[in-house]
């Protein structure tokens, strides 16, 4: 029997919905095999405990987090709270500190999903979009100076290191080789940017030295987002900067149904630190409360923390029930076009686990 000790921080908006339900989830799990267990440990950082002491988590709160095995984040930002200091006082903080480089976005059509193209199957679309989760665009280096004045000026620098460039690349050379297609399009944007993002042109060209059978090819960003929409079966593993797979996963997201299914992982792939797992459809104000957020976004990411946990048995199992359930239209969620509540859906997953022959 294996215990794995696991964070909850659902943080704020529909995340309170959706991280209880992913603890059901693994609760479940837990019941239908006598292998795993899980001990869990709730922290109620966020908005709300910013509100109480003017910080979204405790100064000791990496130290708190630091001997768990893995993190099941919810969400961060608030409509009351600027979103910088949400995200950075709270998600960047937690990825930061745990040197989480690796962002890893799986995007698939699955089953009984209605999805935008209608030129494709959803077999042409299975990708993975790796974005560099620790530099770049958010590296937070920057200034602010002569705020309200007229000659007020305000930079943020994109800084990229060899060393950021080339570990993100490895990784995601070493996705690419692991999944059946070994295929890998590199993601930049070097014909406008013309130092850092050429820097990345060639690390690329280098690394690709030490993974001969994975093919690879590069484009840009623009000419990329084309690309996923007119020719979704030319792409398989994808690699690009922080922000630029930002963008790119919330359109995979939306071509693959929803934004309600989307789930990430925040990797430390050398293991120094425990890792983050997230859906990524952020806090949703409009429908908190309601008990009417898809959690299927969180079982995904449930499926990718287990998957890094080594137990992919465990994960498959999951993913099987995730997949019986999107099956079902009258259990889909109204960002799927659907009736069903959160807790249907979890109810409906937790059942299938547990009795994966009927429903
Ligand atoms: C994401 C989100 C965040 C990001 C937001 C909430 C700041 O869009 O995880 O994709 O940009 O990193
Ligand atoms: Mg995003």
């Amino acid at each position: 029997m294996k215990t794995y000790a696991i964070a909850l921080i659902p943080g704020d908006g529909i995340g309170k919905e959706v991280v209880p339900a992913g603890r059901q989830v693994l609760e479940a799990l837990a019941r239908s095999r006598s292998d795993l267990h899980f001990e869990f440990e709730h922290f109620d950082w966020g908005a709300d405990y910013y509100r109480r002491h003017a910080v979204m988590m405790p100064h000791d709160g990496l130290d708190r987090l630091r001997a768990k095995d893995a993190i099941l984040f919810g969400s961060a930002g608030d409509p009351g709270l600027p979103d910088h200091i949400t995200l950075w006082g709270l998600r960047l903080r937690i990825c930061q500190g745990f040197d989480q480089y690796a962002n890893v976005r799986p995007t698939r059509i699955l089953p009984g999903i209605d999805a935008p193209l209608k030129r494709c199957s959803p077999e042409d679309l299975d990708w993975v979009i790796v974005r560099e989760n620790s530099e770049g665009e958010y590296s937070g280096v920057g200034g602010r100076v002569h705020q309200g004045h007229p000659i007020e000026a305000a930079v943020d620098v994109s800084m990229m290191t060899r060393v950021g460039v080339q570990r993100i690349l490895r990784f995601a050379f070493g996705l690419a080789q692991s999944r059946p297609r070994k295929q890998l399009t590199v993601v930049t944007k070097s014909n406008a940017q013309r130092h850092a993002m050429v820097m990345w042109d060639e690390i690329a060209h280098e690394v690709a030295e030490e993974f001969p059978d994975v093919r690879w090819d590069k484009e840009l960003v623009d000419a990329m987002t084309a690309r996923m929409v007119n020719k979704p079966d030319t792409l398989d593993t994808i690699v690009a900067t922080n922000l630029h797979a930002d963008i790119l996963s919330d359109l995979a997201a939306a071509l693959a149904g929803s934004l309600g299914i989307a789930p990430t992982a925040n990797l430390d792939p050398q293991r120094r630190y425990p890792s983050m797992f997230e859906p990524i459809h952020g806090s949703a104000f409009d429908i908190m409360g309601k008990g009417l957020a898809n959690p299927i976004g969180t079982f995904w990411s449930v499926v990718m923390m287990l998957e890094h946990l080594g137990e992919n048995e465990a994960a498959q199992q999951v993913m099987r029930a995730i997949e019986a359930v999107t099956s079902d239209p009258s259990l889909h969620t109204g960002d799927l076009g659907g009736h069903a509540t959160t807790a249907q859906v979890t109810d409906a997953v937790c059942r299938f686990i547990l009795e994966p022959g009927r429903r």
